[in-house]
C-alpha cells in the first residue's frame, strides 16, 4: 500500500488543472446501461473508482474503451446479474439498479454494505424503484429488482438527512424509460445531478425541472447514444483551494466552476482567503491570517460533507475556536483524531467538532481512513513543519488524480513511497 511523504511549511504557488468529477461521471457510467448504442464521455478523471466502475459495467457485457480521459462505453448485450465481490466494494455502484431493471425488467445486485463514514442505507432507493412497480426482494446479500416495464409515479425522496444523491440518480435514470411521467419530489439539487440530468435529456429523456427539488420525467421508448463532457470536480477543487489558504500560498484552479463552490467560498471568504473569479479560472489567495468559522455541512447549495475534512484542517491553523457540525453522515470525523497526532486540539461533542486552533502542526505518521480524511490530513502535512507520513493514500487514489504530482508542480514536496 502507498503512503505520502510530504515534507511541509513551502506555500503552494501556481496554477492547477481541475480534472472531471468523481462523482459526476459514476452515475453517468451507469446511465450508459440504457441503451444499446455507444456513449461517449469526455473528461474523466483515472481514479480507481472509475476503473473499478469499468469492471463492473464489462462484467455485465458492456463493452468499455478508457484512454486519454475519454470513456467509450457501449452496452448492446448485457445482463442484469451483477457480479457480488465487484459491487459490494463500491457504494457508487448501487446506481446501476435502476439503470438495469428499467432496461431488462430484471436485475439482481448485491446490497452495498455501510462504510466509515456512516451506515449509508438505501431504502429511499428501494422506496423510489418500488414507487415505479418495481417488485423488490433481498436474499443472501442481493437484491433483486422486477417489473415488467417501470410505470411513472410520484415519488419523495427526502430522508432524514434531507435529499439522497445517489437515490436520485437512480430514480432518475429508472423514470427515463418507465410508462408515463414520474414526480421525483425533494430530490438532490447537486450538480453532480444536474450534470446526470443533462447526460439523459442528451440521450433522449424527457426530463424538466433540472437543478430544482421538483424533477419532473416523462418517460420514452428508448434512448440512444450521447457525448458528454462531465463537469469539473468542485471538490477537488476545494480541496486545492483549503490547500493554497492552508499553506499561505496564491494558487490559480483552471477548470474549476465558482457557481458550485459558493458555500466553500463564502466559509473561505470568512476565514480571510481572498478568491477571484476569472474567465475560466478561480484564483485562491491566502490573507495575511485564518480567523475561525462556524460550518454545518448540508445538502447542496449548502456546504458540502465532501469538504469538511478539508475545512477542519484549515481551522487547526485559525486563531480561535470554530464549530464544525456535520448533519449528512454520523461517523465522518475519523480524521480529527489524526489532526491530533500532528498537535491539532479538537473534540467531538455529538454531531460537532470542537476545534482550538492556532496551535502549530508538526509532522507525524498518520492513517488515511477515507477519500475526504486523506485529503484533509495531505493539507494538514503540507502546512506543518517537518515530516508527514499519510499512509493507505489508496482511498485518495479513489477520488483525486495524480494528487502528488499537482501538488508537487505548485512547490509541495511530496512523494510517493511503497508503504503500510
Ligand atoms: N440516506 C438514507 N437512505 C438512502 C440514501 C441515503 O437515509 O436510501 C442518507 C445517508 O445515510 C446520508 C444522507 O442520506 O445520511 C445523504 O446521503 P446520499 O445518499 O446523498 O449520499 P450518496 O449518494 O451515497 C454521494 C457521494 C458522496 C457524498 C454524498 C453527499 C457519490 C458516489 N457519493 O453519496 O461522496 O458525500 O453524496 O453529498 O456520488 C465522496 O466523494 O467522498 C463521497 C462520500
Amino acid at each position: 500500500m502507498d503512503s505520502f511523504l510530504i515534507h511541509g511549511g513551502t506555500p503552494l504557488y501556481g496554477d492547477v488543472q481541475i480534472g472531471g468529477s468523481k462523482n459526476a461521471v459514476l452515475p453517468i457510467m451507469a446511465a450508459t446501461l440504457l441503451t444499446a448504442e455507444t456513449c461517449v464521455i469526455r473528461r474523466v478523471p483515472d481514479l480507481s473508482d472509475v476503473r473499478f466502475m469499468v469492471k463492473i459495467l464489462e462484467s455485465l457485457g458492456a463493452e468499455v474503451h478508457f484512454a486519454g480521459g475519454t470513456l467509450t462505453i457501449r452496452a448492446s448485450a448485457i445482463q442484469g446479474f451483477g457480479d457480488y465481490e465487484l459491487i459490494r466494494k463500491m457504494r457508487g455502484s448501487i446506481c446501476i439498479l435502476g439503470p438495469l431493471v428499467a432496461r431488462l425488467q430484471t436485475a439482481t445486485v448485491s446490497l452495498p454494505g455501510g462504510c466509515i463514514i456512516g451506515t449509508r442505507p438505501i431504502d429511499l432507493h428501494l422506496k423510489g424503484l418500488a414507487a415505479l412497480g418495481a417488485k423488490l426482494t433481498i436474499d443472501s446479500g442481493y437484491i433483486r429488482a422486477e417489473a415488467p416495464r417501470l410505470k411513472g409515479a410520484i415519488i419523495f425522496l427526502g430522508g432524514r438527512a434531507g435529499p439522497t444523491v445517489l437515490g436520485t440518480a437512480n430514480i432518475l435514470m429508472a423514470a427515463t424509460l418507465a410508462d408515463g411521467v414520474t414526480l421525483i419530489e425533494s430530490a438532490a439539487c447537486e450538480p453532480e445531478v444536474v450534470d446526470l440530468a443533462n447526460f439523459l435529456s442528451s440521450m433522449g429523456a424527457k426530463i424538466s425541472g433540472i437543478g430544482s427539488p421538483t424533477l419532473t420525467v416523462t418517460g420514452v421508448e428508448e434512448l440512444h447514444g450521447t457525448d458528454h463532457e462531465v463537469i469539473g470536480d468542485r471538490i477537488e477543487a476545494g480541496t486545492f483551494a483549503a490547500a493554497a489558504a492552508a499553506t499561505g500560498g496564491e494558487v490559480v484552479l483552471h477548470g474549476a466552476r465558482p457557481e458550485h463552490l459558493t458555500a466553500v467560498l463564502d466559509k473561505l471568504h470568512e476565514a480571510g482567503v481572498r478568491a477571484e473569479r476569472t474567465q475560466g479560472a478561480l484564483t485562491i489567495k491566502a490573507g495575511s491570517a485564518l480567523r475561525p468559522v462556524d460550518v454545518t455541512t448540508m445538502p447542496y447549495p449548502g456546504f458540502p460533507t465532501d469538504m469538511q475534512a478539508q475545512l477542519m484542517t484549515l481551522m487547526c491553523l485559525a486563531s480561535g475556536t470554530s464549530v464544525i457540525t456535520e448533519r449528512i453522515f454520523e461517523s465522518r470525523f475519523m480524521h480529527a483524531a489524526e489532526l491530533m497526532r500532528l498537535g491539532a486540539d479538537i473534540s467531538i461533542e455529538g454531531p460537532s467538532a470542537i476545534v482550538k486552533g492556532g496551535r502549530p502542526l508538526s509532522g507525524a505518521p498518520v492513517m488515511a481512513s477515507d477519500l475526504r480524511a486523506s485529503a484533509a490530513l495531505v493539507i494538514a502535512g503540507l502546512a506543518g513543519r517537518g515530516d508527514t507520513r499519510v499512509n493507505r493514500v489508496y482511498h485518495l487514489d479513489r477520488g483525486y488524480e495524480k494528487m502528488e504530482e499537482k501538488l508537487r508542480r505548485l512547490g509541495a514536496k511530496i512523494e510517493r513511497v511503497d508503504g503500510e
